[in-house]
């Protein structure tokens, strides 16, 4: 199966299969619009402008920023027209959404009925279908967390330590999903950007921080020089086991917390360690795919004084306009 960044490097959009954001929004108008007052956005007009940029890409002896793939993979969605890749968009739906073409006909097709005489078995089979040709979806929480860290974590150590660029963000998946990117307004009818419920807020958080420290220890296994890169990472891996270890006890009935601890204490902190940070960030994804299809969230009521609240997020959520 498609496993979204590991397959096409940062972002789940592989550029071949790219349909484009204006292709979503003929039918997601709500989501489209919501989309369109975020960074994400706007990155694909504002980035290569920006004097920052200019530097990094000189350090990096890049000359045209969109052009260069090293750019391009984070910060844009990048389409195959017939004799080359294209940036048509910033960071965009299907750069979390995964590309579009294989899945885009049978996630909206109702079986070939419609939303009122589709089956439940039918419709299970539907989602299913779309799910295996590569569709990210809410329910698929693990492989969608893990699109986010793989541009937000920025796990690229010549970038960093040559090119000057941020070691990633102070990244949280609830505080940084329910802002400005927040686009809960299919399910809805567009009558409201929803929030997600309590519930759901934990298992945010927790797949966050879980795939924080996956991607972190893998991270620090591509470090290979004392620099920055690697104080880094090491700090965003150790600083996510702690908060991970204080979740373990906040809820000590979901066992596979305490074993994502356990896997990111059996490998070193150091350079050239990345076999065994890999094998252990493969321990840590293995509880994240178990978290993932075992829980809903509605049993983790002990990670609650954990979860950042509202005053934490990052920008402003759009209001849902009526729409029929
Ligand atoms: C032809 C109309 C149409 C187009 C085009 C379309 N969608 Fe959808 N989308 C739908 C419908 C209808 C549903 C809801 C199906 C249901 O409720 O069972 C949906 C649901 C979704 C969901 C929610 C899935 C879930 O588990 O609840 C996501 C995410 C999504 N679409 C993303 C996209 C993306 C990304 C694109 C562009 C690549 C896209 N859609 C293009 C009609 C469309
Ligand atoms: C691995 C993913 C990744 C790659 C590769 C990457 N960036 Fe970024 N970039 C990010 C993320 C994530 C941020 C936001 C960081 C934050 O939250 O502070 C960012 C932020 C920036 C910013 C500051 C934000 C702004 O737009 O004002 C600049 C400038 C920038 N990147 C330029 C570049 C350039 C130039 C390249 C190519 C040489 C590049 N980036 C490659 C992920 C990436
Ligand atoms: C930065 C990543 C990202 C981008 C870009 C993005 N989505 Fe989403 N999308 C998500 C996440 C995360 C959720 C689930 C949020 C939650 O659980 O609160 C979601 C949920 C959805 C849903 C379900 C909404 C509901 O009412 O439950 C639809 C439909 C959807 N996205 C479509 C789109 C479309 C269309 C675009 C482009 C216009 C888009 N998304 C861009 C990450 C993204
Ligand atoms: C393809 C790479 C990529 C993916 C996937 C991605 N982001 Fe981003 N994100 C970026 C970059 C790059 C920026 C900085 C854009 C800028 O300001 O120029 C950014 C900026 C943001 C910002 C604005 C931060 C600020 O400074 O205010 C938020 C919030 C955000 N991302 C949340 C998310 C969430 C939540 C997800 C997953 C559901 C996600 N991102 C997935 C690359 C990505």
């Amino acid at each position: 199966m498609i496993s979204g960044f590991a397959a096409y490097g940062a972002g789940a959009s592989d550029p071949v299969k790219t349909v484009g954001p204006n292709a979503c929004a003929e039918c997601h108008k709500q989501e489209a619009e919501a989309w369109k007052s975020t960074h994400h956005f706007k990155t694909f007009r504002e980035m290569p402008r920006n004097t920052k940029a200019k530097e990094i890409a000189d350090r990096m002896g890049v000359r045209r920023i969109k052009l260069e793939s090293l750019c391009l993979n984070c910060h844009f969605t990048v389409q195959q027209k017939s004799d080359k890749a294209e940036p048509i968009a910033g960071i965009s739906c299907e750069s979390c959404h995964s590309a579009g073409q294989d899945w885009i006909k049978v996630h909206s097709g109702f079986s070939g009925k419609t939303a009122q005489t589709e089956s439940k078995p039918e419709k299970e089979t539907r989602w299913k279908l779309a799910d295996s040709k590569g569709m990210i979806r809410p329910s698929t929480l693990y492989r969608l967390a893990k699109n986010c860290y793989g541009c937000h974590v920025v796990p690229q150590e010549d970038l960093v330590n040559k090119g000057g660029h941020n070691a990633g963000s102070a990244f949280e998946l609830v505080s940084w999903s329910q802002g400005e990117v927040r686009h809960n307004t299919w399910h809805s009818k567009g009558k409201d950007n929803v929030l997600a419920s309590a519930a759901r807020k934990r298992m945010l958080y927790l797949v966050g921080l879980g795939v924080e420290l996956e991607t972190a220890l893998r991270a620090v296994g591509k470090a290979t020089v004392r620099k920055a890169y690697a104080f880094l990472m090491a700090q965003r891996a150790d600083r996510a086991r702690k908060q991970l270890d204080a979740a373990a006890k906040a809820a000590p009935n979901i066992p596979e917390i305490a074993k994502m601890v356990e896997f990111s204490h059996s490998a070193g902190l150091k350079l050239n360690n990345e076999r065994a940070l890999t094998a252990a960030a493969d321990g840590v994804s293995k509880q994240l795919s178990d978290i993932n299809d075992k829980y809903d969230g509605s049993t983790m009521a002990g990670l609650d004084g954990l979860i950042p609240g509202s005053d934490k997020f990052k920008g402003t959520a759009r209001k849902a306009a009526a729409v029929n």
